[in-house]
């Protein structure tokens, strides 16, 4: 997407109250799911500019190669290449706009908050963001850099 594309849909989103942005990631290993394109809103500029106090809007479309009953989302802020988990409020992949059971060969797309805490550091991070199956393989695993403002 060129610039006046991207001009065009935000002024478009911006009617409807959101910017959604198609963010660069990397595939950190979707063993049974495939990543279509991963949506955080607001972030006009990358890597995304995270405010604190602030929830951002994550939509992560993918398909699905397995059944699976439940999806289960875990997330983790990498600082210097070290894990921190990072908490969301819910980390029921179906309860993230996903119908369970998942069924294969399917497009979903999930959508979650990512809240961003007053007393994070201002820091630069990679967020790692997966969702799980019923035997903890991963539907995605998604890397993303980000930056937290105040
Ligand atoms: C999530 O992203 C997909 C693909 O861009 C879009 O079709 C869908 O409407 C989005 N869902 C929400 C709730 O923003």
């Amino acid at each position: 997407m060129d610039f006046h594309a991207v001009y065009i849909t935000c002024l478009f989103s911006l009617i409807a109250l959101t910017c959604a942005e198609p963010v660069k990631f990397v595939d950190c290993g979707s063993a049974v799911g495939k990543v279509v394109i991963v949506d955080i809103n607001p972030c006009p500029t990358q890597p995304c500019q995270l405010h604190k106090g602030l929830s951002y809007g994550v939509n992560v479309t993918f398909s699905s190669v397995v059944e699976s009953k439940t999806s289960t989302a875990v997330v983790h802020g990498l600082i210097a290449g070290v894990p921190i988990p990072f908490p969301i409020p819910i980390e029921d992949g179906c309860k993230s706009g996903i119908q369970c059971p998942i069924q294969k060969e399917h497009s979903y797309h999930y959508v979650n908050q990512l809240p961003v805490k007053s007393e994070y550091p201002s820091i630069k991070l990679i967020v790692e963001w997966e969702l799980r199956d019923d035997n903890s393989k991963d539907f995605f695993c998604i890397k993303f850099p980000v930056q937290i403002v105040n």
